[in-house]
């Protein structure tokens, strides 16, 4: 059976009182709606469609960004969920399979509950997902007869014995294509919001013969984004399960309330976070590797044995070999780093390209920018780099080489050369004391003066 998702996605979210679209405002480093799409991907969907209105552009642009497969259709007037689904049937019209509809702006539901949703499909034309609210506020209420979906009903249209109902609507609901399109063909607005309501389909398949199931999640699954609030609970959320998950696969967390997670960090088993420490999106580390307290990491690579930190940052294009060291106040960017290459402590690298078994002293920068371009440097395989370096790229430095601590490098140094850079050193024997003694009797006599 085939599959396709349709995503809700064009209303404004007033709530979220801010100029970016809603499903733009990001979960662990990732917008909304890529969350809902990501569902598909887990599914292994056949294809996605994404329903867009308000701020269509900027959301088509952060899609191509992020190379969303799903295509896009525009829902210019947002008259209802059941109208937004309808602008996906021409996107769909030679689609033969089901069709999952979902809300932009709810995350968190898992492939897992799709799944019993599919396995329930056997039984029902249609399926829709329901949760027991603690607070059933103004959620759709589910009337249900045993195992049956009679109907939905939108808060507003409820009777009041409708709305002591507590089995909500989550709005995620299931149907085959050809179905699903023809009852939403047949909506009316003839409703307390004058919209065209996705939930009608139920009681109008009913009346057709035709039968709907339900599928109960827990409410934190179905949990929708409509204000900064819930944009900070759900970020809460996802941080606790990506911790969950990194204990359940063998990492260590010296603190899990205080590791922050992208949605695509990946920590091998057995690696090792201290206190305080930051993924941004785009990090793997691999096993045995620690990453010590108040590092910040983004699109990086830690290598298998790696020690960075603490208080160190790995910024994008960052590649660490295995059983490297990353010491304090060190940054790296765009920086491939051999295997077993120290930089300890208080540097830049970037835009580097390091052999292995480097060692670079405290305070080496690589002068990579000249107010224009960008310029590379490139160390072989067991240079020492001496304290306070300053590499000016572009520049190579060969295998096996040194440089004195203090040099600034301009030109290529070749293999096992040592580089010195930097004014000769003289000794005055005895100016020291000389010079001190004369600054002392200027000082006497300018007390005396005064
Ligand atoms: C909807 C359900 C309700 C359910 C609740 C769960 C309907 C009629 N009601 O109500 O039963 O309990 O969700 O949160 O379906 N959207 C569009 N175009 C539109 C209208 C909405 O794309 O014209 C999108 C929104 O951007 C949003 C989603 O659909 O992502 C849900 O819309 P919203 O207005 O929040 O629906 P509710 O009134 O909350
Ligand atoms: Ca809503």
């Amino acid at each position: 059976m085939q599959l396709a998702l349709v995503v809700l996605a064009a209303g404004q979210g007033t709530r979220m009182n801010s100029d970016l679209p809603k499903v733009l405002h990001e979960v662990g480093n990732l917008p909304l709606f890529a969350h809902a799409l990501s569902l598909g991907a887990k599914l292994e969907a056949d294809r996605s469609v994404l329903v867009l209105g308000h701020g269509a552009d900027q959301v088509r642009s952060k899609s191509e960004d992020l190379g969303e497969a799903a295509s896009i259709v525009i829902q210019s007037e947002q008259r209802g969920t059941g109208h937004a689904v309808a602008c996906a049937g021409e996107a769909l019209h030679d689609f033969d399979g089901d069709v999952l509809v979902l809300f932009g702006d709810t995350p968190f539901i898992r492939p897992q509950t799709i799944e019993t949703m599919l396995a329930k499909r056997a039984g029902a034309d249609i399926v829709v997902l329901g949760f027991e609210a603690e607070d059933p506020a103004r959620y759709g209420r589910f009337v249900t007869a045993g195992e049956q979906l009679v109907k939905i009903v939108e808060f507003k249209d409820a009777k009041p014995e409708e709305r002591s109902i507590t089995l909500c609507n989550s709005g995620v609901l299931l149907a085959n294509r050809s179905v699903l399109f023809d009852l939403i063909g047949q909506l009316d607005d003839n409703n307390a919001s004058g919209e065209l309501y996705l939930t009608d389909v139920v009681a109008l398949g009913q009346k057709q013969g035709l039968s709907a199931g339900f599928v109960k999640c827990k409410e934190a699954e179905t949990l929708g984004i409509n204000s900064r609030q819930d944009l900070a609970r759900a970020e809460r959320v996802f941080q606790d399960d990506k911790r969950r998950e990194a204990l359940e696969n063998g990492v260590t967390l010296l603190d899990p309330s205080s590791t922050f997670f992208s949605y695509d960090t990946y920590l091998g088993r057995d690696s090792t976070v201290e206190q305080n420490v930051v993924f941004g999106p785009g990090v793997t580390v691999e096993t045995g590797a620690r990453i010590r307290a108040f590092s910040h990491i983004e699109g990086a690579h830690v290598g298998a044995d790696t020690i960075v930190g603490p208080f160190a940052r790995l910024r994008p294009g960052t590649e660490l070999s295995n059983k490297v060291r990353i010491g304090n106040f060190v940054e790296t960017k765009n920086a491939r780093i051999g295997e077993g290459s120290k930089v300890n402590h208080l540097s830049y690298i970037g835009d580097t390209d390091m052999g292995d078994a480097v060692n670079v002293g405290a305070g080496t920068v690589t002068c990579n920018y000249d107010g224009t371009f960008k310029h590379k440097t490139t160390i072989g395989d067991r240079a020492f780099i001496g304290s306070d370096t300053m590499l000016v790229a572009p520049v190579t430095i060969g295998a096996d080489t040194m440089t004195a601590s203090g040099s600034v490098i301009t030109k290529d140094v070749p293999d096992s050369a040592l580089a010195i850079a930097r004014q000769r050193q003289e000794n005055k024997p005895g100016l020291a004391v000389m010079i001190r003694e004369r600054l002392k009797t200027m000082k006497q006599k300018a007390k005396k003066d005064s």
